[in-house]
């Protein structure tokens, strides 16, 4: 058993009422390899932001559990190293089993997410509510979710939004003790979060998306007064990014995200958590495009990972600066 605390890491408690205080978001981004991880800890000491790094149960599989604990353990030191102690979590992001969740638990993990959005109501109440009583022994703080988002969420599929009904979130919340609540106000996960005749275009031609449903985080709000909530699905999916992999033999047609002003709209209410994984997927990919293409003779992974690691940092200072408003909050 190794506790978050001896690796440095924090849970979410502070960082949330600081944010809904503060009125901005703290950025949950997902990672699963080592220039990922150098590129969030990096872009977030620089603007000196707190952070969220987030694990999915596939990236835990992939990286492996024994090596995320230390590299949690060395996106601190390494933070400290940059210059700056800023507040890191170590979060389970779509946590499927309170097996899962308290294996993350006993690995050092100081935050879990345990989402039994796609179960029965009461089946929700539950799984969240037993997780709730394991985390909390330790401290860790817990995220449920009420709702589905529409899109792939690992292996789940779903064709449309289920949005969260504001007359249940009292009762979630009190019967199972979450300290975060994600919700489903028409994000969605991925790359193409809506289908292009869902959207219609700008003079531009770029696809634009139907607005979030302000009104239901509104009424959620008011049930909920000041209670964490949390925006999953929320990647803007960068046109420029887009084009580049297209340019460079890639195939990611109709993609579309959320507009930033809507996410820094959001972050200005009790939204205090953003996640973003697929924009950070394609600016890796595009940069790794680009240097492969244009510099055919380069077979050092360094040569196309180190400007990967770079374009991401440049990506996640963005996010933090214009549009979480986390920067100097750490
Ligand atoms: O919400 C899902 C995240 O983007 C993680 O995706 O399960 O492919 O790692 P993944
Ligand atoms: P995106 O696919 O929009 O980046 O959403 C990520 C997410 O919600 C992770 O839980
Ligand atoms: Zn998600």
């Amino acid at each position: 058993m190794v506790s978050y605390k001896e690796l440095g890491l924090v849970n979410t408690r502070e960082m949330f009422r600081k944010a809904i205080e503060g009125k901005y978001a703290v950025p949950a981004f997902n990672f699963n390899n080592m220039e990922q991880m150098q590129a969030i800890v990096s872009a977030c000491v620089e603007t000196s932001s707190p952070v969220i790094l987030q694990v999915s149960s596939g990236a835990r599989k992939y990286a492996n559990q024994t090596i995320l604990r230390y590299m949690a353990q060395g996106a601190v030191e390494y933070a400290k190293e940059l210059g700056k102690a800023i507040p890191i979590v170590l979060h389970l992001d779509h946590g499927d089993s309170f097996e899962l969740c308290k294996s993350c638990i006993d690995m050092g993990f100081s935050s879990v997410m345990i989402d039994g959005s796609h179960l029965p109501y009461e089946e929700n109440v539950a799984l969240t509510r037993k997780v709730v009583e394991y985390a909390h022994q330790f401290d860790v703080t817990v995220e449920g979710e009420l709702g589905v988002l529409a899109g792939i969420e690992d292996d789940v599929k779903a064709e449309h939004h289920t949005y969260t009904e504001p007359d249940d979130v009292v009762d979630f919340v009190s019967r199972t003790g979450v300290d975060s609540l994600a919700i489903s106000i028409g994000t969605s996960h991925g790359a193409n979060k809506f289908k292009p005749e869902q959207c219609t275009r700008n003079a531009e031609g770029i696809l634009v998306p139907p607005p979030l449903r302000f009104d239901i985080l509104a009424e959620i709000e008011k049930r909920i007064p000041g209670f964490p909530i949390v925006l999953h699905g929320a990647s803007s999916v960068p046109q420029d990014m887009v084009a580049i992999i297209n340019k460079y033999g890639g195939a990611v047609k109709d993609a579309v995200g959320i507009p930033e002003d809507q996410l820094r709209k959001a972050a200005e209410s009790a939204v205090c958590k953003i996640n973003i994984d697929s924009d950070g997927r394609l600016a890796m990919t595009a940069a790794i495009r680009e240097v492969l293409a244009t510099k055919p003779a380069e077979f050092d992974p360094r040569k196309y990972l180190g400007p990967a690691r770079e374009w991401l940092k440049k990506l996640y200072m963005h996010k933090v600066n214009d549009v979480l408003g986390s920067a100097g909050k750490a």
